[in-house]
């Protein structure tokens, strides 16, 4: 049964109390600098990048050496140019240890009508992939799409050079042999996500369609394994991860959004009666509240910052609160001994 634990606080204090390594995949989209500053505050794009690297630096930690970090972001344009801390960013990460594995785009299928004088619509951001190795899981079967009319047009009319392997004309040891295709259904995808922007939550305004944290859950972790979104809004990652069999954990400094994350994942607040180790569950014999400690916050850490108070967990089978209405359950938490 994956849990999901929903914490409020900053996500670089938060983090301190997690255990190294502990971590499969970080999947997020913080502040975009101050664009949603009247929102959920902001931070000013010269000062975006030292703010960040004070963050990522407890994402590297907790991050297993197998893990993936993806961060979606996407520079403004002011004063009739694009902002370079996204850039600066990704120089300033690699500076920190992090590979900068890949860039993925996110092209936004459905994004407004408009007219600019100088640039045309933003139809697409940004993904990045952050590894701290060059070997790490990814199950790329696990996200192959079907072949499609390109297998029909471009194998009937395969030339001398698709049917033996192709050695690259320019040197890099890159190699194809399309014929290998023929009569496949299914294709690698490409590094370009084409998803709509839509998304069943309305009441965060920044929040990203459910389908883009799903893709990478799919593809960088299994099942069982722990996702985690420093930055979590709505909630739109814990719910893919948790429709996916994945533990996840998310953070976010305002608890209106906690609240959100907590409702859209059907997670209830209870109160920690007492600490067993990993593996072993807390079950109450009077009112069947269900707890388990998170593998990734140890015992002594979780006390030292104050976190043993609150913890959640969810079942599929557990059914969702009505919303905007607490649980019943919770409303007579249990007093904490721990
Ligand atoms: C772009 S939104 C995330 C939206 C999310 N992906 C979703 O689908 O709802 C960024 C979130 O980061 C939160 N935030 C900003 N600074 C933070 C910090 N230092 N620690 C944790 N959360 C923070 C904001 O409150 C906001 O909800």
């Amino acid at each position: 049964m994956p849990t999901i634990d929903v914490i409020q606080g900053d996500c670089g204090t938060v983090l301190k109390s997690f255990d190294d390594a502990s971590i499969d995949l970080i999947v997020t989209s913080p502040p975009y600098a101050d664009r949603r500053k009247k929102t959920y505050g902001g931070i000013p794009p010269e000062k975006y990048v030292d703010w960040f690297l004070e963050r990522s630096v407890e994402f590297l930690r907790v991050l297993k050496p197998t893990g993936s970090f993806v961060l979606n972001i996407k520079e403004k344009a002011e004063n009739g140019e694009r902002h370079t801390y996204v850039i600066e960013l990704i120089l300033a990460l690699r500076k920190q240890g992090w590979l900068w594995t890949e860039e993925y785009i996110w092209h936004k299928r459905n994004c407004y009508p408009g007219k600019w004088p100088n640039r045309f619509r933003d139809s697409w951001e940004r993904c990045l992939h952050f590894t701290k190795a060059r070997k790490f899981k990814m199950n790329q079967e696990a996200v192959m799409v079907p072949m499609g009319d390109w297998a029909d047009a471009r194998l009937k009319s395969l030339g001398k050079n698709d049917t033996v392997r192709f050695d690259s004309q320019v040197g890099s040891g890159f190699g194809k042999n399309i014929a290998n295709w023929l009569d496949r259904p299914m294709a690698f995808p490409t590094n370009v996500l084409h998803l709509a922007t839509e998304c069943g939550n309305k009441n965060h305004s920044a929040a990203f369609p459910q389908s883009l944290p799903e893709w990478f859950i799919k593809l960088f972790t299994d099942v069982g394994d722990t996702v985690l979104d420093p930055f979590v809004g709505s909630g739109t990652t814990l719910k893919a991860a948790q429709l996916l069999g994945r533990n996840a954990i998310g953070i976010d400094k305002l608890e209106e959004y906690c609240e959100m994350s907590r409702r859209a994942t059907g997670t209830q607040m209870v109160l920690l009666q007492e600490q067993k180790p990993y593996g072993q569950t807390n079950q109450s014999k009077t009112d069947g509240f269900h707890q388990t400690k998170h593998p990734t916050i140890s015992r002594k850490k979780a006390a030292k910052s104050g976190r043993t108070e609150a913890h959640d967990t969810v079942g599929p089978e557990k059914s969702l609160p009505i919303q905007g209405k607490t649980p019943r359950n919770s409303t007579k938490p249990r007093k904490a001994t721990a």
